[in-house]
Formats: C-alpha cells, sequence, structure tokens
C-alpha cells in the first residue's frame, strides 16, 4: 500500500485521457497532472529538444513526493521512454506497450492504422514494437500535426467544420488500405473520438493511447502493491506552464468537472 501520488504529464490537454481513465479505474489515488502549454506542441521537435522538456516535467513533478509517473504523451514515450525510466528511482509508465498489446489484440485482418505526432511515427517506436508482438501485423501510419493545435483550441465537436475537413483527409488513407483497428497514437486524439469513429466508421475500433497506459498503470500498481489505502475519492492538482484559463475550459468540457480556478500557472524553465 502507498498513499502517496502519481505524476502524469504531457504537452498539454492530451494526458487528460489518461486522467479520464485513471479517474475511472483508480478513483481513489491522488495525482498531480502537468500540461506544458508554454511550449505545446511537442511533436514536431527533435529528440534533444523532447528529451530536455521531458526531463523538466519530471523534475517538476518530482517535486512532489511521487510512487510513480505516467508519461502522458505518446511522443515522449516514443523517443525518451528508456532514457527517463533509467534516470528515475520510480516507476515510470508510457503509453507504447499497451497501446500496441491491446491493438494487436483487437485486429481481426491484421491491418492497424497508426495516428500519430510527427516525432512518434519518424521514431518507429509503435511499429517496432507491434512487430515484436506480431510479425503478421501490418501497420499503416500517418501523423496529424494538425490535430494538437486544433485540439488545443477546443475544435473538437464533431460539426466542426475545420476539424472534419482535417480528420477526414489524414484518415482517408488509412480508410483506403481496410484498417479495421486504429491507434490513436497521441493521447491528443481521443479528445477528437467522436469525430474520427464517425469517419471510420463503427467497425474500425479505436485504441487510445491515454486509456491504455492508466490500465498499465493501474496493473504496475497492483502487481507492486502501490495502490492507495485510501478510501475517499483521490484528489487531482492541475499544473500548467502558461495562461491556466484555456487549459481550465476545455478540461472542465472534457472531464465533465468543473474545473475554473482549479489549475495552477508554474514557470518550467526553473526545472
Ligand atoms: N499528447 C502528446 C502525444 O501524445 C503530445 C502532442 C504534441 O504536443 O504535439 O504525442
Amino acid at each position: 500500500m502507498d498513499n502517496r501520488p502519481i505524476g502524469v504529464f504531457d504537452s498539454g490537454l492530451g494526458g487528460l485521457t489518461a486522467v479520464r481513465a485513471l479517474r475511472q479505474l483508480l478513483p481513489h489515488e491522488n495525482l498531480i497532472y502537468f500540461g506544458d502549454t508554454a511550449r505545446v506542441p511537442y511533436g514536431g521537435r527533435s529528440r534533444e529538444t523532447l528529451l530536455r522538456y521531458a526531463r523538466q516535467d519530471i523534475r517538476f513533478l518530482r517535486t512532489h513526493d511521487l510512487k510513480a509517473v505516467l508519461i502522458a504523451c505518446g511522443t515522449v514515450s516514443t523517443t525518451s521512454l528508456t532514457t527517463l525510466q533509467s534516470e528515475n528511482d520510480l516507476p515510470v509508465v508510457g503509453v507504447v506497450q499497451p497501446t500496441c498489446r491491446r491493438a494487436v489484440s483487437a485486429t481481426r485482418n491484421g491491418k492497424v492504422g497508426l495516428i500519430a505526432t510527427l516525432a512518434s511515427v519518424r521514431s518507429g517506436a509503435y511499429e517496432a514494437q507491434i512487430a515484436e508482438l506480431d510479425r503478421g501485423v501490418q501497420v499503416i501510419s500517418r501523423p496529424c500535426p494538425l490535430f494538437v493545435p486544433l485540439v488545443e483550441n477546443g475544435r473538437i465537436h464533431p460539426g466542426d467544420v475545420v476539424i472534419e475537413t482535417v480528420a477526414r483527409e489524414y484518415l482517408a488513407p488509412l480508410q483506403d488500405a481496410g484498417v479495421d483497428t486504429l491507434i490513436l497514437g497521441c493521447t491528443h486524439y481521443p479528445l477528437l473520438e467522436r469525430v474520427i469513429g464517425s469517419i471510420m466508421g463503427p467497425e474500425v475500433t479505436l485504441v487510445s493511447a491515454g486509456e491504455e497506459s492508466a490500465r498499465e498503470l493501474q496493473h504496475l500498481l497492483n502487481t507492486r502493491d502501490l495502490q492507495t489505502g485510501n478510501t475517499l475519492p483521490g484528489r487531482a492538482e492541475y499544473c500548467v506552464s502558461d495562461r491556466v484559463e484555456d487549459f481550465e475550459r476545455i478540461a472542465s468540457l472534457f472531464l465533465q468537472e468543473d474545473l475554473h480556478h482549479e489549475a495552477r500557472r508554474i514557470d518550467i524553465e526553473q526545472y
């Protein structure tokens, strides 16, 4: 049993897709969330920059006494996970492995689509993980660099002509390839689940990196006996590196909780 909080981070709002799942799976756990909104998007940046940012993000989170860190960011997970794990003396969980496991078990025709940031697609990490799990599964990948800025601007609703036009263009090659499973390999993308789902159709299974990473963390806490003994609902603290208002507005909508005046701004460059 361990009552310390879990640290969760992403470049912005995307990691909330993991938070939402954590709230359901582990309702008594305390969470500290950091969204690096001053430096979002991460997706087009170099490995060196991403590692520098991620180190700062973890250093900030670790100013709290944590029991585990969830990298709720595909871009950091695909480029820096093993380095961050080796540098930290606590469990650090990423999104790639659990997401690929779910996709491989979901596909029936052996054709899996992957949409993610440019850095994640360039890294080849999802493809490598799937090949390790099942060489027979074909992966068709597509970076979607406009999705993150659109999500950060709240353009997430079905019927919004901008997001629908962009999504249709990005998803067309995956539809043409006949994928029956689609990995939302950037944690921002499940915020577009309804838009993406309606384009891909009900026969395509969507696999959310945010949700699968939350399940992985739950499994880790169980196997290492790190679950909280709290019986009251867990608390979540939200920190961002830029204006709190926009984050609070979209986070409130997505988490269906009133987070106005809840987020705190921190200076990430200090860490
Ligand atoms: N949500 C993150 C990811 O999963 C970062 C996206 C970005 O900032 O470009 O890749």
